[in-house]
């Protein structure tokens, strides 16, 4: 396994939720099968249970990716146990269990891997509850180099970087639909890293500016290889792709 690279250079792909075109999302087994087919970052979503536990997960509650039912903040640690975060995808995952962070994180080190982490905040939920939660734990694993702190929520992004002022020791990554009228300034606010956009609705002009700019372009969620030519060529650093095997030798 190659080292995680400096994030000066971004990987080419993430693997998006784990390797989710191949495995179930957000899962151990998703992570270990992106690793398995040679990639070196994954993006992971996180959020709390209602007993404040870290959980990775993507939903605001079970019903897609289990066969439980409700949503995660009713959720406490014992009754996480018994969800299968597995079988719904295909019945040999049976039992894969809703990951921990602390889980995940041991997983991420142990193989090599680095960690674009999306804090995911559904309505309602507590921004600075997942942050001061999520932070320590994801430094006490992975130096500053290995991951990169990812959010929609510019609440939890802003509290990120109130904890961690200096920008090399904590890198944010901006997420967004489409690309915000004042991107330039958020990006010196937040003291951002890369900007994570969605692809179809981002275009060339867009794309160049920011790729011109010193905040990387990093477009989610790619899985053609004739958008992700595009990308590149438009400037985008990384793609964060659900099948990374489908981009392979792309850049
Ligand atoms: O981080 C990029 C992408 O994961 C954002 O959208 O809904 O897949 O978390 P979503
Ligand atoms: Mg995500």
């Amino acid at each position: 396994m190659l080292p995680a690279p400096p994030l000066d250079s971004l990987p080419p792909v993430m693997a998006h939720r784990g390797l989710s075109a191949r495995a179930p999302e957000n899962t151990l087994a998703a992570v270990r099968a992106a690793h398995a087919a040679g990639c070196r970052w994954v993006e992971l979503d996180v959020q709390l249970l209602g007993d404040g536990t870290p959980v990775i997960w993507h939903d605001a509650r079970l019903n897609r990716c289990s066969h439980s039912r409700g949503r995660l903040a009713d959720l406490d640690r014992q009754r996480a146990r018994r969800v299968d975060a597995g079988s719904r995808f295909a019945p040999r995952f049976r039992g894969e269990p809703m990951a921990s962070l602390e889980a995940m994180l041991a997983l991420v080190e142990t193989l090599g891997l680095g960690l674009n982490l999306e804090f995911k905040l559904h309505r309602g939920r507590d921004p600075a509850a997942l942050v001061d939660t999520v932070l320590p734990l994801v430094e006490r694993c992975l130096p500053p180099s290995r991951w990169l702190a990812s959010s929609f929520d510019r609440r939890a992004l802003h509290a990120l970087r109130r904890h961690r002022p200096d920008p090399h020791r904590l890198r944010l990554g901006v997420i967004d639909k489409r690309l915000p009228r004042r991107w330039r300034e958020e990006v010196h606010e937040l003291g951002a890293f890369s900007l994570h956009l969605d692809w179809r609705r981002l275009r060339e002009p867009q794309a160049r500016a920011v790729a011109a700019s010193p905040c990387r372009l990093v477009a989610y969620t790619v899985n053609q290889p004739r958008i992700a030519r595009r990308l590149y060529a438009w400037g985008a650093a990384s793609l964060i792709s659900d099948d990374p095997l489908a981009l392979t030798d792309i850049k």
